[in-house]
């Protein structure tokens, strides 16, 4: 199997009747070169003993954090030295650990150490699957970058019919390849990502702003993280937690985003601009707080620099790409500021929709490729959306790059 000749795979198990089936999975991981360790934990043991596992793949299996004396810290090393970690099955107790840092166990603490490409395979039964607790434990892994292979319908162990049932163990290891081979795309690369709003105030205590929250922004910097390029998240105000390995510029206004993106420009070969950019901001703003009875103000505006158009008179051979959230025309209006903005690549992101725009976990959009080829997804998480479009990116400069002419460096 492509992709996995010589990398390490770090196989976690656990307790779910679906183990079974990772014993294939493991034979296959080392039928394509890999050389897997895995990790099991108690409950996963009651259904497979770990001697299958030690002879299927040649190494000794880890089963508790207390074994060896001489690795006080078999969690660290683990996670480390994996190339990808693989969680199959997992269980939605496992999950649940996952989406609230619960560290209780090895395999639950290795998780909670691992810095590199995760994905899980979750296994259980239909209600489990589908409650609202397992529903929002996966939505937020994936939004913490781990990939997951949805479990499909099908008849399960219990006797149910449903969804629940793991992924067949030759589909999660086309998406293991996938993601190893995901994990070194970008290697080498500077990704520059903008995002959130702007606050253009209009005295000490008032602003003008908009309802962006910075998701999409985090989710994009996530996605290059993990396909290993280098990322400078420049945002504006979101209160959010930063994805971890990605260096946080914190601005407030627009005038302050147009700096620090040029500041930065010259190391990049990738600028993404998913912020909300104000595009008017009070023309003379009061250095003291305005004051009621002094009447209700008129408010002057002017218009911010468009960072976009800037860059695009300096792009170099670096790619731009723009983000346009639209409530009518959206395909129309995108593509004309694809041109106008002299961008490669545009997310056509509709506004208004339920479930789709500002401060919603998921996105109904479009991705638009400068000189034609658009694809109009479904409704999908920010975290897959990002995945598109990185994907989309990383093809740019694999395809039409080569050799590569490096902006700036
Ligand atoms: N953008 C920018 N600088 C601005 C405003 C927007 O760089 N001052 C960027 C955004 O980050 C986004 C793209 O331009 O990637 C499109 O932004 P959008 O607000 O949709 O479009 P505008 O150009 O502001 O046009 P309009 O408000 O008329 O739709």
């Amino acid at each position: 199997m492509a992709g996995l000749e010589g990398k390490k795979v770090l196989l976690g198990i656990s307790g779910g009747i679906a183990a079974y089936k990772v014993c294939e999975l493991a034979r296959l991981m080392v039928k394509s070169g890999a050389d897997v360790k895995v990790v099991m934990t108690e409950s996963a043991q009651k259904f497979v003993t770990a001697l299958t596992f030690r002879t299927l793949t040649g190494n000794p299996v880890a089963t508790t954090m207390w074994a060896d004396p001489s690795s006080p810290y078999p969690h660290i090393s683990l996670s480390e030295e994996a190339d990808i970690i693989v969680v199959a099955p997992a269980t939605a107790n496992l999950i649940a650990k996952m989406a609230n840092g619960i560290a209780d166990d090895l395999l639950s603490t290795t998780l909670l150490a691992a810095r590199g490409t995760v994905l899980v395979a979750p296994a259980m039964n239909t209600r489990m699957y589908l409650h609202q607790a397992t529903v929002s434990n996966i939505a937020r892994i994936r939004e913490m970058g781990v990939a997951v292979v949805d479990a499909c319908e099908g008849g399960l162990a219990c006797g149910d019919e449903g969804a629940g049932r793991m992924a067949e163990p030759a589909d999660i290891l086309t998406a293991v390849g996938r993601e190893v081979e995901r994990s070194s795309l970008l290697e080498g690369r500077t990704v520059l990502v903008t995002g959130g709003p702007t606050r253009e105030y209009i005295d000490p205590v008032r602003f003008i702003s908009n309802p962006s929250t910075g998701m999409m922004s985090h989710a994009v910097a996530q996605a290059a993280a993990r396909r290993g390029a280098g990322v400078v998240l420049i945002s504006g105000p979101t209160g959010l937690t930063p994805p971890h390995g990605v260096d946080v510029v914190d601005v407030v206004s627009a005038a302050e985003m147009r700096d620090a993106v040029l500041e930065r420009l010259r190391g990049s070969d990738v600028l993404v601009m998913a912020a909300a950019v104000a595009d008017y901001r009070p023309a003379r703003p009061s250095s003291s707080k305005m004051k009621k009875s002094e009447g209700v103000p008129t408010l002057e505006l002017e218009p911010t620099v468009d960072i976009l158009k800037e860059v695009s008179g300096r792009k170099g051979s670096r790619l731009l790409v723009g983000f346009a959230a639209e409530t009518d025309d959206v395909l129309e209006n995108a593509r004309r500021k694809l041109g106008e903005k002299g961008l490669d690549l545009i997310v056509a992101n509709k506004v208004g929709e339920p479930g789709s725009g500002f401060g919603t976990t998921t996105d109904l959009a479009a991705i638009i490729k400068r000189g034609g080829g658009e694809q109009a997804l479904e409704m999908m998480t920010k975290s897959e959306l990002a995945d598109r479009l990185l994907d989309a990116v990383a093809d740019l400069l694999l395809k039409g790059r080569d050799p590569r002419p490096r902006p700036g460096h």
